[in-house]
């Protein structure tokens, strides 16, 4: 079946903060059929890279869409979670949000082998500043990022151009 994906997101003028249209992601998340197909068109993508051996979704948005297309691969999937909240020995990277301020994502030291082929996904590429950390945190143990996965592109944002050398797929466009 094909979807209207863009029926199953909210569009919030002035969230979190004025002048900033936050894209809602639960109505597509809390409807069956929407997710299924978002999960398998996840799937299809990752099959077209040649395979994967690992999902790493950031916190927290990018385990909702990476859990799933995890478990219909039969592979792993990695957190990358904001600071102290991995318990054992972690690499750590630091990067700008959207709506201004720091924050910082840690992987654990030994959730990937080098060599690795690693698919990254997440519910939302705005300036980038997130998966650009994410790859960064991959690549510092070793792994290989075969491509990136997001429900949606917010393209004004210009995410793709701090990723420019690395693939990206998105099932939606702001
Ligand atoms: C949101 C979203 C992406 C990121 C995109 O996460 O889920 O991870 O921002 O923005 P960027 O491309 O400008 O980095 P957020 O940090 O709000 O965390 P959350 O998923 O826990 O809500
Ligand atoms: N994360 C960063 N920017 C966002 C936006 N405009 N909508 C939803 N999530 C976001």
């Amino acid at each position: 079946m094909s979807f209207d994906f863009h029926k199953y997101v909210a569009s919030m003028p002035d969230f979190p903060e004025p002048g900033v249209t936050f894209r809602d992601i639960t109505p597509l998340i809390g409807d069956g059929e929407a997710y299924a197909a978002a999960t398998d068109a996840i799937v299809e993508y990752a099959k077209s890279r040649g395979g994967v051996d690992a999902i790493v979704g950031p916190e927290s948005r990018g385990f909702i869409v990476g859990g799933p297309v995890a478990f219909k691969l039969g592979v792993g999937l990695i957190p990358a979670r904001k600071a102290g909240k991995l318990p054992r020995k972690t690499v750590k990277q630091d990067y700008e949000l959207e709506y201004g301020g720091t924050n910082t994502l840690e992987i654990h030291a030994d959730a990937i082998k080098p060599g690795d082929r690693v698919l990254i996904t997440d519910d939302l590429l705005a300036t980038g500043g997130t998966i650009a950390a994410t790859i960064k945190l991959v690549e510092q143990l070793g792994g290989i990022v075969v491509g990136t996965a997001f429900l949606i592109d917010l393209k004004d944002l210009k995410g793709r151009e701090k990723i420019a050398d690395y693939d990206v797929f998105s099932l939606m466009e702001y």
